[in-house]
């Protein structure tokens, strides 16, 4: 049994996620975490909404709440959702908590005795009028690069460059739209990135070669421009306090660590979170002096995380010169695109997890997104293609299968798995094509491909098909019992096997599925169909569920344009 660590990047707190957040990291994540639990190894699956920063502070001016308040509520509206979604996570954390404030002030600690840690006097955007600096995304202006007017602090959103605050030409307040502004002093804390360069370079030559050449690419090309030194505090107030051991920083006081520096240190603080509420033990699963040198840590993310887990995170973990465990495996994704534009969380375009389960379950999202994942290149999101997926893979394919052999079984065999009959030639073609397509589907899923899995998991599903066309057991129930049998008794051992399966991607489904033919062992099938066929007891009651996936007609997507835009 494999110890397997996973992570999936921490959504941001300010406001609902949209599905392309939800296709690049938390249902991947899950989809892979759902797999190897039923490979029977032992998973630990971590996330946490992401509440430091300024995106957290203005989102909570802008809804007219204390911060606290504000991401308390957001926290467990994510947290909500994404369980309604099916994401099996073991813990769902916050970067608030004082788990990660300890385990930040502790890292900020070591980087400093280790002589990582510098600090200096930086020269930062003043607001009179607001009273306050405007760090990062707190002032706005026009981009120095493209000229784009509303460019803000940490990036331009037009061109993609990131900027520095003082980059901006004709900067404003983003608070208070105040041009009252003036370049202030302020001291802050270094962390001398290009001290470690050398750590960082040997670390990903080793660990890399794991990772693919787009995950790669990212990490080596800020190795090769050179890491500079990072500004890891900000002149906040919402975040990790600049303090160790309760006593705030001299010359820091009110001061807070950059919410990058405090986000990843999270995926440890929420494994501390899980292991209080729990009793588990999360040091076996983050230091490898106490037990997680034989851990594998896969994590989840959209390729604007790339650098900060390759480069940044690692940087805080071996500087501290202490045996944490680090990103084995990583898995990136690019863009879900709206049409042919973005999804916006700023300006609402697209569909998000909320509206999402308010029009169909979620199995029927988890499945289109991931059969259409954003993984070797951008892949847009259109509701014709949604309809089709569904329609053809969920309705047709998986769904008919499933009630036109349950409703046979039910008016021909009196609702019971039949006796009779011995498994012949149709069958052993069967078994064959059936455990060639399970070690296809098995080694997709070990190599964290999703397109390639979907379409695997799929082509099970129309193995099954294709087999009840050839043995056709309304045709062979007139003149040959035994044979029908034979075929009723295969296909309803395929659908128990379609329930193990498929859980990974449509758990709620599976489970209806497997409930149906009596099915409890949700784990992962052997590569044996000849055994794997022959499972369900002879007299066993099986039952037609209603009807599991319903097609979505062309007036649904009509209605949907109107109420979501597209086109
Ligand atoms: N909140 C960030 C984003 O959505 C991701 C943070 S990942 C972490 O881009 F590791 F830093 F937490
Ligand atoms: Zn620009």
């Amino acid at each position: 049994m494999a110890r397997i660590l996973i992570t999936s990047a921490l959504p941001y707190i300010n406001g609902i996620k949209h599905l392309g957040n939800l296709a690049g990291s938390m249902l991947p994540a899950d989809v892979y975490a759902r797999f190897q639990r039923a490979r029977g190894n032992e998973v630990l699956y971590i996330c946490a909404t992401d509440e430091h920063g300024t995106p957290a502070e203005l989102a909570a001016a802008q809804a007219g709440q204390p911060v606290a308040q504000y991401c308390a509520e957001q926290h467990e509206i994510q947290h909500t959702i994404g369980r309604a979604f099916g994401l099996s996570w073991d813990w769902f954390g916050r970067s608030s908590s004082r788990h990660n404030r300890d385990l930040t002030q502790h890292f900020a600690h070591r980087l400093e005795k280790n002589g990582l840690i510098e600090e200096r006097v930086d020269q930062m955007i003043y607001s009179h009028t607001d009273g306050r600096f405007l760090p990062d995304r707190y002032v706005e202006g026009v981009c120095p690069h493209c000229a784009y007017e509303k460019a803000r602090g940490d990036q331009c959103d037009n061109c993609g460059s990131l900027l520095d605050p003082l980059d901006l030409i004709n900067p404003y307040s983003a608070i208070s739209g105040s041009r009252d502004l003036e370049v202030r002093d302020t001291r802050h804390l270094y962390l001398l990135q290009s001290k470690i360069q050398d750590r960082l370079r040997a670390w990903v030559d080793d660990k890399g070669a794991a990772w693919g050449p787009f995950t790669r690419s990212i990490a080596c090309k800020h190795l090769d421009e050179g890491l500079i030194d990072r500004g890891i505090t900000r002149d906040l107030s919402w975040g990790v306090p600049v303090a160790y051991q309760g006593v705030a920083r001299s010359g820091l006081e009110g001061k807070v660590f950059y919410v990058w520096f405090d986000a990843p240190i999270e995926y440890i603080g929420a494994t501390a979170e899980w292991a209080e509420a729990t009793g588990g033990n999360w040091r076996a699963w983050w230091r490898e002096d106490e037990g997680a040198a034989d851990v594998r840590y896969v994590e989840f993310m959209g390729k604007d995380n790339v650098a900060f887990h390759t480069v940044s995170f690692p940087a805080t973990l071996l500087g501290s010169g202490e045996p944490w465990k680090t990103v084995d495996t990583l898995k990136s994704f690019n863009w879900l695109n709206w049409y042919g534009g973005k999804f916006s969380t700023s300006s609402k375009r697209g569909v998000f997890m909320d509206a999402a389960l308010e029009i169909l379950p979620a199995d029927y999202w988890r499945w289109h997104l991931t059969a259409t994942s954003p993984e070797g290149s951008d892949s847009a999101f259109t509701w014709e293609q949604f309809a089709a997926t569904i329609n053809s893979d969920l309705a047709n394919v998986l769904g008919n299968f499933v009630n036109r052999i349950l409703k046979f079984t039910e008016s021909k065999f009196e609702g019971q798995v039949p006796a009779g009959g011995q498994a012949g030639a149709v069958e052993r073609a069967l078994y064959a094509r059936v455990d060639e397509a399970i070690a296809a589907l098995t080694a997709s899923l070990e190599a964290i491909e999703f397109r390639k899995s979907a379409q695997d998991v799929r082509q099970l599903w129309v193995i099954g098909n294709e087999y009840l066309q050839e043995a056709a057991p309304w045709t062979a129930i007139k003149t040959n019992p035994d044979r029908a049998a034979v075929a009723v008794r295969t296909a309803l051992n395929l659908v128990a096997l379609y329930a193990r399966v498929s859980a990974p991607f449509i758990p709620y489904t599976a489970e209806i599925i497997a409930r149906s033919v009596g099915e409890d062992d949700p784990s992962w099938p052997a590569l044996l169909a000849a055994s794997e066929l022959a499972r369900l007891p002879v007299g066993r009651p099986v039952k037609a569920p209603e009807v599991l996936f319903r097609k979505i007609e062309d007036e649904q997507i009509a209605e949907w344009m109107t109420r979501f835009g597209g086109a």
